[in-house]
């Protein structure tokens, strides 16, 4: 393993400071990682070593670490008007030319946003509104909400009932009553021999139908779908699972919901996966990849439709009485709508159709990697399957999961990258501004970070010889 000694800031650090997704009881000094600049794809640790990062700072930053112009936008507005909270009847110029443009450039059917500062925000307001919306429609018991095994939609009480992962619940005494799971798509473990994409994909949405039929369909309020399965390390669903899902959701008067916190702003090659994937959202959560995420910033978008029996009910109460201070302020207005014209004026999206074939090629070769047993990308997303053997594709055990994580970190950190791994999956979502040779770059380091695990993996006897 390489000598990865603790940075000089650790000690204070790991005192004073919680963080998130690691063990309070067991810190790590020689773990932590300090990073103090970016460049371009690059992030810059304390001790000056660089690295790639193989999804964009948490799948993040469309635009790169570094991009003077965002940073341009939020000074030019701080110096005008730094914060102003945009409740009651008060907006800023920032708030509504962001608003309009967010308007502009979602899917047709959404006429509403609501701004606020992070996607767990923006899915527990989602989750609100769906309950608002019913109550409006005169439809109280009409509550349940469906998501799917394996998803992450927030840390807040309602969106981690929402999201599908275990460990968010364990000891937090969630999930709430009537958050209901349905299975995620796994088509490389998952799909049955003998069954072809489309009957897995229907064979999911059944389970959908079947749950909603026993539950009962007046009780069935929507179903929230993150279309890239992100928390699963993405999973991409079987051809056909979204349009029979639609259906069905549409045949029980349950609301779909997208979640594009990571899949929105050209992920996968068009503005939306919604629109890569032909989902007809009622609700939308975006997030992230608005602002680059260089400043906090979410939006929930609503169709007329649910907008319209809101308004009616906020009429009866006299107001709609959900705020956050800083939702609509004006320098992560300022900052996102700057973001979003970058986007634009490089023409970012063809960018991303230009070299996802070069993502795609170089992410499917690393399956002739001992270690790699599948591969699956779309635009520049993409995930591999990490195995203990092949043939057979014979998946790690609980021994060998717990080795895969600290072996691709310690070992990615010597050939300068951040690999992003749920368990054996790892995730590929590089900055959309990457290119070509970095591309070649990024999966070149990934081979010799998974080269140097075999070795290890081999030693230890996880993996025969
Ligand atoms: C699909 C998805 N939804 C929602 C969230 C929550 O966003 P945040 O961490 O900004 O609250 C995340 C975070 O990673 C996410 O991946």
């Amino acid at each position: 393993m390489p000598d990865t000694p603790s940075s000089p800031l650790a000690s204070s650090d790991i005192t004073h400071q919680i963080h998130g997704f690691t063990d309070l009881a067991h810190p790590n000094e020689d773990e932590l990682m300090v990073i103090t600049e970016g460049d371009g794809i690059y992030v810059i640790d304390d001790r000056g070593n660089r690295y790639l990062d193989c999804t964009a700072g948490m799948y993040c930053t469309a635009l790169g670490f570094n991009e003077p112009e965002l940073a341009e936008a939020a000074y030019a507005q701080m110096r005008r008007l730094p914060t102003y909270h945009n409740l009651l009847a008060t907006t800023n110029p920032p708030a509504t030319a962001l608003s309009k443009k967010l308007i502009e450039i979602t899917p047709e059917q959404l006429t509403k946003v609501f701004l606020v500062n992070s996607g767990s925000e923006a899915n527990d307001t989602i989750i609100k509104l769906i309950w608002y919306y019913n109550n409006a429609l005169g439809r109280p018991e009409k509550k349940k909400i469906i998501s799917r095994k394996g998803s992450y939609h927030g840390s807040t009480v309602a969106t981690s009932s929402l999201t599908g992962v275990p460990s968010m619940h364990t000891g937090f005494d969630v999930p709430m009553e009537g958050f209901l799971k349905v299975d995620g798509p796994h088509i490389f473990r998952e799909m049955k021999p003998g069954e072809d994409e489309q009957a897995y994909g229907a064979r999911l949405v059944r389970q959908v139908e079947d749950r909603i039929q026993k539950e009962g369909p007046e009780t069935v309020a929507a179903m929230v779908v993150d279309p890239l399965a992100s928390a699963a390390g993405f999973q991409f669903s079987p051809k056909g699972y979204f349009e029979r899902l639609q259906a069905v959701l549409r045949k029980y008067d349950v609301l779909f919901v997208v979640d594009e916190v990571i899949s929105g702003f050209g992920r996968t090659g068009r503005m939306f996966a919604a629109e890569t994937l032909g989902l007809k959202a009622d609700l939308m959560s975006i997030a992230k990849g608005l602002c680059s995420a260089y400043l906090p910033i979410a939006g929930v978008l609503m169709t007329e439709e649910i907008f319209a029996a809101i308004a009616k009910q906020s009429g009866e109460f006299g107001m709609f009485a959900q705020a956050f201070t800083t939702g609509g302020h004006p320098t992560t207005s300022a900052v996102a709508l700057r973001n979003i014209e970058l986007i634009e004026e490089r023409d970012i999206l063809a960018h991303v159709r230009s070299v996802s074939p070069r993502f795609l090629e170089r992410l499917q070769a690393l399956t002739a990697h001992p270690l790699v047993g599948e591969a699956h990308g779309l635009g520049l997303a993409g995930t591999v399957e990490l195995v203990a053997g092949k043939p057979g594709d014979v998946p790690f055990d609980d021994g060998g999961r717990k080795r895969i994580r600290p072996l691709m970190r310690d070992y990615g950190s010597k050939h300068g990258l951040i690999p992003r791994g749920w368990v054996e999956r790892q995730s590929f979502a590089p900055p959309l501004i990457i290119t070509e040779q970095q591309i070649d770059e990024m999966f070149d380091r990934f081979t010799r970070t998974l080269d140097d695990a075999l070795v290890q993996l081999r030693a230890e006897g996880v993996v025969a010889q």
